[in-house]
């Protein structure tokens, strides 16, 4: 191997590691060269170059202060998201949250779409690449795939709201932590207290299992009408836990469980009950 086929071998070794770092989206249109070095300003001729200095990090803790320890970063979500008394209210506080270092690597929030005054919510997992670009959720791949599943029962999102248990884009579409869950459920459940919805969706395991506060698998869950105290609202609300679309387009066998379960919401929609 000759020297320039190392280097090659190397660059290629460093983008492999950018990708499962989860740095797989160009953030700009222009390339940025981070081995042109640019001279510190007011530096005249001779003086040290220096690189371009980084953004300071967001802080994740409160500062301390001599009044005792602060609130976690979760406790902090509870009390942000309990404050908050109307949807635009919370949207402001999500933006305005630095609670999640998720926040950090996503180009945008992604809050909802959809029509919050329709009496059915849809709460999926978290933004991909392309939610994360457009700021809406469920406009990718999976997205399409519910478009057209909802359509067959005569829905569209005018006819219902549509969420995600995180707000953020996990970088490189990984699982978010367990930690991010527990950070952004407070923000969830203050928003289906906000939307009173008459029948809430949760789609795949992950949404199903935070909000219902159970460990058992969607296979199981799915299909099922379950009810979900929610903290703010007197009654508690029906639930229907459905395979996650992102999970069907893997599995196109589970489609006809999927149908079975858009049926059951279409029934419940038509009939008033579940
Ligand atoms: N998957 C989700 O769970 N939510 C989205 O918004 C897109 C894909």
């Amino acid at each position: 191997m000759d020297v320039s086929q190392d280097i090659r071998a190397e660059l290629l070794a460093l983008l492999r590691l950018q990708i499962e770092y989860g740095a797989d989206e160009g953030l700009s249109d222009a390339p940025l060269d981070r081995f042109v070095r640019v001279p510190a300003s007011g530096a005249g001729p001779g003086s040290v170059e220096t690189l371009p200095s980084r953004p300071a990090p967001i802080s994740v803790q409160p500062p301390a202060s001599p009044a005792g320890p602060q609130p976690g970063p979760v406790q902090r979500a509870r009390q942000i998201a309990a404050g908050c008394a109307d949807r635009d209210a919370l949207r402001a506080a999500l933006a305005g949250f630095d609670g999640c270092a998720l926040a950090t690597t996503a180009m945008n929030l992604v809050f909802s779409d959809g029509n919050p005054d329709a009496g059915l919510m849809l709460v999926g997992e978290g933004p991909g690449a392309e939610e994360d670009r457009a700021g809406l959720p469920f406009v990718g791949p999976s997205g399409l795939l519910l478009d057209r599943m909802l359509g067959s029962i005569g829905l569209d999102r005018e006819n219902l709201l549509i969420t995600n248990l995180i707000p953020w884009r996990p970088p490189g579409n990984r699982n978010p932590t367990d930690s991010e869950v527990a950070v952004c459920l407070p923000f969830l459940l203050r928003h289906i207290a906000l939307v009173r919805p008459a029948r809430l969706v949760l789609l795949g395991g992950m949404a199903a299992q935070a909000v219902l506060g159970s460990k058992t698998g969607i296979t199981r869950l799915r299909g099922r009408w379950t009810e979900v105290a929610i903290e703010g609202l007197a009654d508690p609300v029906p639930v229907l836990p459905m395979l996650h679309p992102a999970y069907l387009l893997r599995t196109p066998g589970a489609k006809r469980d999927m149908w079975r379960d858009l049926i059951a919401l279409r029934r419940s929609l038509n009939q008033n009950v579940n």
